[in-house]
């Protein structure tokens, strides 16, 4: 079946979804529930209208859009992404793989393709932890990784709770009722930027991920005594901001110490308080994501970082608390959805490889309630979180064909 990826189409969907955000051009801020999320979400639901998919929302905003086919029973094979993007983002991560499956399932019906299940696109809400600390809200929910109870346990750094944030954004209900039944879906695939540097650096055109990385955070406040800068003389000192330091660099050599390349770790918040020129700091707050494709080496690193907080803070008299944000295991992809991949490259003759992937994505979860696989498009020097991420236009059609290809593929 000879199918068309509206090329000129995607790209500009793209570049209008990139407007909406809280920051301008090239970078991108769109955080969850914000009026530039809203704007974008009213943006896609009106996209897939107009291209014959019933859309509904759930409680936490997960957008579905269906293209119901075949009979009623058939599970349906689904798609999707995320929108939400971290503050001075760039426009590609997650928005590939919504556009992108939007596109893949234009393309089926522009060709006339009868599916014998139902496909349907996924919008997960809040894939990224800015706002309320903790990625894959939306997935999580879906696959029972997330306890309903987050709706009054989350808030976001004004302090306003999940449901009181996403009630205002026009969703309602119970977060209960989101888990997905096992079965509910035959498979799911999820296209999205690789973000780092491999398929550029070999010269390939897909990757086709056998395992999606396990992430871990943890929040650690430590409090000291504060004091006049001029005042407090040094032996008297309890810097919190000093024994933050030590801390910092102690996660970056418990990740090193495992001299494994798929461990790392990184200290990526860092703020102190009352964070004047002339005042000690009294109060630190750090956030840290540690990742291994190894679970249990991952489980090691934490201990290490737990281990290295008591010691410093005991050695500096603070004190100090260490809370898991989440320690999720790492996820599998289904090897039959790999290997529907990996056939479709090379029936559509595109270079491919089998990877991990060190990014965590929604498929994370799926892949705990549906056989799952993502296919990766190549980035530029492997760059993303950043404003100058960026996907040739010819590689992100190349990852939309394939999807096409793949969800055929799955729903026949
Ligand atoms: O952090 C991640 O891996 C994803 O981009 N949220
Ligand atoms: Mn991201
Ligand atoms: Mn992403």
């Amino acid at each position: 079946m000879p199918l068309i990826i509206e090329q000129g189409l995607l790209l500009s969907e793209l570049e209008t979804l990139a407007s909406f955000s809280e920051v301008p051009p090239p970078a991108v801020t769109r955080i969850v529930f914000s009026e530039q999320d809203l704007r974008a979400r009213n943006y896609l639901k009106q996209l897939c209208a107009a291209a014959g998919l019933n859309v509904r929302e759930d409680a936490i905003g997960n957008t579905f859009a269906r293209w119901t086919g075949g009979s009623e029973e058939a599970a349906a094979v689904a798609t999707g992404s995320h929108i939400d993007a971290i503050p001075n983002a760039g426009r590609y991560d997650g928005t590939v793989g919504v556009l992108g499956g939007l596109e893949a399932i234009r393309a089926l019906r522009r060709a006339g393709f009868q599916p014998k299940r139902s496909i349907e696109l996924i919008i997960f809400t809040s894939e990224e932890p800015t706002r309320f600390g903790i990625g894959c809200l939306g997935s999580r929910l879906l696959a029972g990784s997330l306890d309903a109870s987050i709706d009054v346990e989350l808030s976001d750094v004004g302090g306003r709770r999940l449901r009181q944030v996403r009630n205002e954004a026009g969703f309602r209900g119970d977060l209960a009722r989101l888990l997905i039944p096992a079965g509910h879906y035959s498979g799911f695939v999820e296209l999205h930027i690789e973000q780092g540097p491999i398929l550029e650096r070999e010269k390939l055109s897909i990757g086709v991920v056998t395992a999606i990385a396990a992430p871990a955070s943890l929040r650690i406040t430590i409090e000291g005594e504060g004091g006049h800068a001029g005042g407090v003389l040094m032996p008297d000192r309890r810097d919190a901001l000093c024994a933050a330091a030590e801390l910092i660099l102690a996660v970056e050599s418990a990740a090193k110490a495992t001299q494994a390349i798929d461990t790392v770790a990184t200290t990526g918040v860092c703020n102190v308080f009352p964070s004047a020129v002339n005042s000690v700091p009294s109060r630190v707050q750090l956030e840290v994501d540690i990742r291994d494709i190894d679970g249990d080496r991952r489980q090691c690193v934490l201990e290490e970082i737990r281990q290295a907080a008591t010691g410093i803070c005991n050695r500096r008299g603070l004190r100090h608390e260490l809370r898991i944000v989440n320690a999720d295991r790492p996820g599998t992809c289904d090897p039959e959805v790999i290997e529907t991949i990996a056939k479709a490259c090379t029936d559509l003759k595109l270079s491919y490889k089998q990877m991990v992937s060190r990014a965590y994505h929604d498929s994370l979860f799926m892949s705990r309630v549906a056989p799952t696989g993502m296919v990766f498009i190549p980035c530029r020097a492997g760059v993303s979180h950043r404003p100058d991420e960026y996907a040739s236009p010819d590689a992100i059609a190349d990852g939309t064909r394939i999807l096409a290809e793949t969800l055929a593929r799955l729903a026949s």
